[in-house]
């Protein structure tokens, strides 16, 4: 890849070219046909394909073919959790919302929480399940709907996601993992099987219901190596290759690379308290001048400033207004001081109400989640009828092979205490 930057599921860095990723990666850009498509289907484009916030995909128009069937599809995203959520994870999970509302669809929503243990050293299990809690907090109170979307985390959920991971496991060679990811012998080997376990809710759906369900995956673009062996596996395995749609980073308050959970002064989290927001904003770099006459003279650069960059991404909707802004800017018509309280009292106040919705999201969250445990013992608990009873206990016992006889084992957990 281009020497400029890098773009890896586990790291990115340096100035993006995106358009040079389209080509590098392979996918399609969106591009005014598909707009015009979308809108319609839909009636209307959101600002974030509006604005190429979110710019590629793959097999896009075969999903909205099959949509226009009347076939629907079936949305799955997810968040490695290894820190607190910032506002560049917020954009994807924002859009995903958009889609389900839109598209009236289900969404399967993974934590990764046993990558995020195997990638990073400073981690324990419990941080990383915590930081699966955590976010979830954050996914619940962006308003989804809880009757069609699960969440679970792969450490709590792996017996359910594991026979759909050794299936893919089975099918990708350690060369094509070194040749897509770039392990090398000191790689733990852990790592190598966590790719099989995020194309596994790909497939779930499918299993679930005993038919292929199409998939459409809203991520941002460095997950897309996980999903080209995902793409790669699914007709070897009779499903559909799931679709996707692609966005760019949120970049970071320091003007450049994407917003990084490793470097807290120029990332802003959905947890942090308005002052510090504030503060966050206030110092973040800009494209002004050395000095406010310099600035009256020649004007500020827009396109290099990051106060810009976040009107554009996510704090100013209405377009007219944005084209005002920038306009006024390159005339040297506003100071940067100006640019950034505006923006900082819009920052506060979108942290303040999802804070609010972050709490109440505590009150539901179980009405989220999906776990082995959970999922084993609602099925045990609640049906009343002894043939149901029966009968779950005889699927339980084929899905555990257990022995004729033996007594099924389902492990406690503190939710069930
Ligand atoms: N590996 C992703 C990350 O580190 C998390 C993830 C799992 C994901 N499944 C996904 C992201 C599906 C997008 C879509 O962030």
């Amino acid at each position: 890849m281009n020497e400029e930057f890098k773009v890896t599921p586990w790291e990115v860095s340096g100035k993006v070219d995106y358009a040079r990723l389209i080509e590098v990666f392979g996918t399609e850009p969106i591009d005014d046909k598909l707009l015009e498509r979308w809108k319609r289907i839909t009636g209307s484009v959101p600002m974030a394909l509006q604005r190429k916030i979110f710019f590629s995909h793959r097999d896009l128009n075969w999903i909205l073919d099959l949509y226009e069937k009347g076939e629907k599809f079936v949305l799955y995203t997810g968040r490695g959790p290894s820190g607190n959520t910032h506002l560049g994870h917020l954009m994807p999970w924002m859009f995903t919302k958009y889609l389900q509302d839109t598209f009236d669809v289900p969404l399967y929503f993974q934590m990764t929480d046993d990558e995020k243990y195997l990638s990073r050293d400073e981690l324990s299990i419990k941080d990383t399940l915590g930081f699966s809690y955590e976010n979830a907090l954050d996914v619940v109170a962006l308003g989804f709907d809880p009757k069609k979307t699960f969440i679970f985390s792969d450490l709590e959920y792996n017996k359910t996601l594991y026979r759909i991971a050794i299936e893919v496991a089975k099918r990708l060679t350690f060369s094509t993992a070194k040749a897509v990811f770039g392990f090398d012998n000191s790689t733990n080997v852990g790592m190598i099987f966590i790719t099989s376990m995020q194309s596994a809710p790909a497939f779930l759906p499918s299993v679930e219901r005993g038919k292929n369900v199409p998939v459409l995956i809203p991520h941002a673009i460095d997950q897309d190596p996980h999903f080209r062996v995902t793409r790669d596996i699914a007709p070897k395995l009779g499903y559909y290759k799931p679709a996707s749609v692609h966005c760019t980073f949120l970049p970071s308050l320091a003007g450049s690379d994407k917003m990084s959970a490793s470097k807290p002064e120029t990332t802003i989290y959905t947890t942090d308290d308005p002052k510090t927001a504030r503060k966050k904003v206030l110092s973040a770099f800009t494209g002004g001048r050395v000095s406010v006459e310099e600035q009256r003279k020649l004007g500020g650069v827009p396109s290099v400033c990051a106060i810009f960059q976040y009107y554009y991404y996510l704090f100013e909707e209405d377009r007219e207004k944005l084209n005002a802004r920038e306009q006024k800017c390159v005339r040297g018509e506003i100071m940067c001081g100006e640019c950034k309280q505006e923006l900082a009292g819009r920052v506060v106040s979108f942290l303040e109400r999802h804070q609010e919705k972050r709490e109440k999201a505590k009150e539901i969250i179980d009405e989220f989640i999906v776990s082995d445990y959970s999922a084993a013992y609602d099925k045990l608990k609640r049906p009343q009828d002894k043939k149901e009873v029966a009968k779950l206990k005889k699927s339980m016992k084929e899905y555990c092979s257990v022995k004729e006889g033996d007594r099924i084992q389902i492990k406690k957990t503190k939710e069930l205490e």
